[in-house]
């Protein structure tokens, strides 16, 4: 199995350029099946996830060709409702293709995405919206199974604006007949980039970026070319590598819109923060100060920048509280932090974050992004650091090693 090893204190400068944003790529690749003619998608992460999706919908009779960031998908030769178990285990992403199928030709199968570390990641919300819209439901060992003779718009209260579940109820509305309002949607920039390719290719969407989305069923889409936005979540955890080692780095390829949240709480804790129209520059002079962070869906502090904002709050000079309010098990990250000296304590869904010199250690990654926490706490180090099971990280980072490398980091990954 693969490692990371980190030599801590270097600090970093200089420029890199941030990829397409994962969680755009995984439900835009799967829109590209509600059309009858090819699509071509551009800045596609080189990321595991992506390649996972890419074999499922393979498997499905398909057309998939991909080269570099570029993947085109012919969907006309789709010949399975069904998505390939053991692909779809490896990628909670897989029961998009349940929306998708179900909206275009009325059956679905996928077995139910695995619980992953961070939760038990359930899916009753995107199962309450497709019965909504009048299909039938079942789960018979592990397997998920949803058919409809005909899908008829509604409106859908989410009781929680779940990501996944207003992208799978977006997916099975847009070929619905009729009209369909979801209430209490989420809001994430990666549904509005979902949405803006569904409208081009045709589809009748209104209000996606607010919580409440309207979905006018049309007859049928077209494939189409689109270029995925910046991930949001790669960038802040540059960001706070330039930030943590006391460095200077400029992160190309960022909608700060889309990260006010982390730019606020890094303002608060007096890093200098230059915006501009290509990017963000980051430079940390002086003492960090300690705040308080709360994740919340968007536009509220991400979940996915939890882990990677903690290992920061160890360099501040006072204490600070994390407030994790979106996934129920999420601070798995902290017992491999203590190791490396981290003084956390745990109590409950918040963590008491105090001033801890980090020393360099072998630790295991459990999560993405608890690997991309252990990674940034390596950089800051005291001696040399292990970091192993990084294919976690490497679902979501291209080439992370390379990038903080390019940067002055002293990381290299090892057999
Ligand atoms: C997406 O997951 C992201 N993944 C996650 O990023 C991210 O943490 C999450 O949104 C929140 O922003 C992808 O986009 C592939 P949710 P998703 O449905 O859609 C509960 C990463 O690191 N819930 O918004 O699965 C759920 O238990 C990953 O890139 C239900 O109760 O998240 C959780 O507590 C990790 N019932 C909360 O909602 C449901 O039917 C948020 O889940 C669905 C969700």
């Amino acid at each position: 199995m693969a490692k990371f090893v980190i030599n801590g204190g270097n600090t970093l400068k200089g420029e890199i350029k941030i990829n397409g944003a994962k969680n755009a790529a995984l439900p835009i690749l799967a829109a590209t099946l509600l059309a009858d003619s090819p699509s071509v998608l551009r800045d596609i992460p080189d990321l595991r996830d992506v390649t996972n999706l890419c074999e499922i919908i393979k498997k499905m009779g398909a057309n998939v060709k991909r080269s570099n960031h570029l993947v085109e998908i012919d969907p006309v030769g789709i010949n399975s409702f069904e998505t390939d178990k053991e692909l779809a285990k490896k990628l909670r992403a897989s029961y998009y293709i349940l929306g998708v199928m179900l909206a275009k030709y009325g059956e679905a199968r996928t077995s139910l995405p695995g619980g992953c570390s961070i939760g038990n990641r359930p899916i009753d919300l995107h199962l309450k919206g497709f019965k909504a819209l009048g299909a039938d439901v079942s789960l018979n060992h592990g397997i998920v199974e949803v058919k409809a003779d005909k899908l008829v718009g509604d409106k859908i209260y989410l009781d929680y604006p779940s990501v996944g579940a207003t992208i799978n109820i977006m997916f099975a509305a847009s070929l619905a007949e009729g009209k369909t309002v979801i209430e209490n949607a989420a809001r994430e920039p990666e549904l509005v980039d979902l949405a803006n390719f569904l409208t081009v290719m045709g589809a009748n969407i209104k209000g996606v970026g607010t919580d409440i989305i309207k979905i006018e069923g049309v007859d049928k889409l077209e494939g189409k070319e689109h270029r995925i936005i910046p991930d949001r979540i790669e960038a802040g955890t540059y960001m706070i590598a330039a930030a943590i080692t006391g460095g200077d780095v400029f992160v190309k390829n960022v909608l700060t819109e889309h990260i006010k949240s982390l730019i606020a709480k890094m303002h608060e804790m007096g890093i200098e923060i230059e915006e501009d129209i290509s990017g963000v520059r980051v430079i940390k002079n002086g003492k960090l100060k300690s705040v308080d962070v709360k994740t919340l869906p968007y536009p509220g502090f991400p979940t996915d920048l939890q882990s990677q904002m903690m290992v920061l709050l160890t360099q501040t000079k006072g204490t600070s509280i994390v407030k994790e309010t979106v996934w129920e098990n999420r601070f798995m990250h902290v017992d491999e932090l203590k190791r490396m000296g981290a003084d956390i304590t745990i109590d409950g869904h918040s963590a008491l974050i105090r001033p801890s010199f980090l020393s360099g250690a072998e630790v295991t990654v459990t999560d993405l992004r608890a690997g991309a926490a252990l990674i940034l706490a390596g950089l800051v180090s005291d001696g040399k650091s292990k970091v192993s099971k990084i294919h976690h990280v490497e679902r979501g980072y291209e080439g992370i090693e390379k990038k903080l490398a390019s940067l002055g980091a002293d990381i290299k990954r090892v057999k």
